[in-house]
């Protein structure tokens, strides 16, 4: 007898009578029925005891959380809900577990509790629906990109460079933190170091990905990155995950169109193959929204939501075009934002980014043509000399969930930016060798990964998407 899964046993894909299977108790009532769940879907299958024929011993052993090996009949079920439900002719207990102390109780637990025990939590409904969400976005990536004609690429995690140019990187050293070596004027002496020099953890693989976008054509990386930005909000980790596509050839224009086909792709996936996940979400969030004032619901539903992007175009809007806009917007009844854009050239805050998505479109907006001042240095100067042509994807509810950029491929331009920002070109020396061997247009783009999970799940803090979150002050596990 083959074992088999929970999700297969109530999709009756299977003719079997009987059966065998091995999960954990969610619950067992009146000493006959045992929910069990073995994480291949949302639901349990309902497991009936002979309890008059059952060892009263092994009976008090079949606790919430237990793992528990079932050998039965697949049935037709009397009951409400299911289906089927196994009538039980043998039950061994794998896995014993102290009712009193299982931390994971068959009742509603807070997020917070659940976040310090984040190693039980995929045993709750809720973190089971995001994280198997979460690994079927993940293939619908890699499928994209895969039907689509691009490798994928590994960045380096350990690098000398700082890809973003905003220092905020960990930093990676062999050596003894209390007692490092020291040069003659009294610095930290790193030609000791194992590398011979400064490293750190990588804050985003784009510049390794255009060396290989200006040889293969297409690329993408998708892995972990890294930022030591003191943010404690709930859209910020210090480890997160990146998927970075570049592409040779391509101008901002051509990086719009393939980011919004992507975010489109990827979205009708999890709608076509995770309904039930999806479903559970939904009305778990709905449930929430009941419980808020009128005036705070949200007008859409999860699933709404997610058809709404699949469905709808992005709304393109230039930088200054956005400015006019926020200028002459009366954002809330005090009729202003918190920090008030008064001239051309500052950087939008979240709020303005929320207002634009959720109050004045209504829909996913693309901002492009960013100042430069404001932006990475490798992005394309345009004509105008004061703008670059960057690009921000806002999503309702999250703000900010894609950067990217045309990358400057003018040898001349990108060495007057670094030299202007105080870049040494020797750090870099690679990445220019790309503008004077065979140079040519290119874009890419970074989506935050766990920003998408959010989007997908409804779920409200970064901190619940991500498995163990690093966060401040956050890494015990
Ligand atoms: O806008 P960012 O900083 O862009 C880059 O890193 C570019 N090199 C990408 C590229 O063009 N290849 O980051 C890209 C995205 C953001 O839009 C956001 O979704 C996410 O990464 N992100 C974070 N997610 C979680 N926690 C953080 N601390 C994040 N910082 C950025
Ligand atoms: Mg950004």
């Amino acid at each position: 007898m083959q074992s088999r899964t929970v999700s297969q046993l109530l999709s009756q894909e299977i003719t079997l009578t009987d059966v065998e299977i091995k999960g954990w108790v969610r619950t067992f009532r009146a000493k006959r029925f045992i929910a069990l769940n073995d994480g291949s879907t949302i639901n349990n299958i309902q497991c009936v005891v002979d309890f008059e024929n059952t060892d009263e011993t092994i009976l008090k052993r079949i606790t919430t959380g237990a793992a528990i090996h079932i050998k039965g009949e697949l049935v037709k079920s009397l009951g409400k809900g299911q289906n089927v439900e196994i009538n039980v002719t043998s039950l061994k207990i794998l896995g014993d577990s102290n009712p009193e102390t299982y931390p994971i109780q068959p009742k509603k637990h807070s997020f917070e509790f659940l976040r310090e025990n984040a190693h039980l939590r995929t045993r709750t409904n809720t973190f089971s629906a995001v994280m198997r969400l979460r690994s079927a976005l993940s293939f619908a990536i890699h499928k994209y990109f895969n039907e689509n004609g691009f490798y994928y690429m590994h960045a380096p995690i350990i690098t000398g460079s700082d890809a973003e140019g905003a220092g905020e990187m960990f930093k990676v050293s062999s050596l003894d933190a209390k007692n490092p070596p020291l040069t003659e004027d009294g610095k930290i002496d790193y030609t000791q170091d194992f590398f011979g020099k400064e490293t750190n953890l990588t804050v985003s693989g784009q510049l390794e990905a255009e060396t290989y976008a200006m040889s293969l054509g297409k690329v993408y990386t998708f892995g972990p990155t890294f930022r030591a930005e003191n943010s404690n909000t709930s859209r910020h980790l210090a480890e997160f995950w990146m998927i970075e596509p570049e592409v040779a050839f391509m101008d901002l224009a051509g990086n719009m169109d393939l980011a919004e086909d992507f975010m489109k792709s990827v979205i009708s996936y999890i709608l076509e193959h995770n309904k039930e996940d999806l479903e559970f979400l939904n009305t778990r969030l709905l449930n929430e929204e009941k419980t808020k004032p009128q005036t705070e619901r949200s007008d859409m539903s999860l699933i709404e939501k997610l058809n709404f992007v699949t469905e709808n175009n992005f709304k393109r809007v230039s930088y200054t075009e956005a400015i006019d806009i926020l200028r002459n917007s009366k954002p809330n009844k005090k009729k202003k934002f918190k920090y008030i854009i008064n001239e051309w050239g500052a950087d939008l805050q979240s709020e303005h980014e929320r207002f634009l998505v959720e109050k004045h479109f209504k829909c996913p907006v693309i901002l492009f043509d960013y100042p430069a001042n404001i932006k990475a240095f490798y992005m394309r100067l345009n004509e105008d000399g004061k703008t670059v042509r960057a690009m921000d994807i806002l999503f309702p509810g999250i703000g900010e969930i894609v950067g990217g950029a045309q990358r400057e491929e003018r040898l001349d331009v990108l060495k007057e930016k670094m030299a202007a920002l105080n870049i040494p070109e020797e750090d870099l020396w690679w990445y220019l060798d790309l503008r004077k061997f065979g140079t040519a247009v290119h874009s890419g783009f970074g989506l935050g990964f766990e920003r998408l999970v959010m989007f997908a799940t409804g779920m409200g803090n970064i901190r619940d998407v991500i498995p163990f979150p690093r966060t401040p002050q956050n890494a015990e596990f």
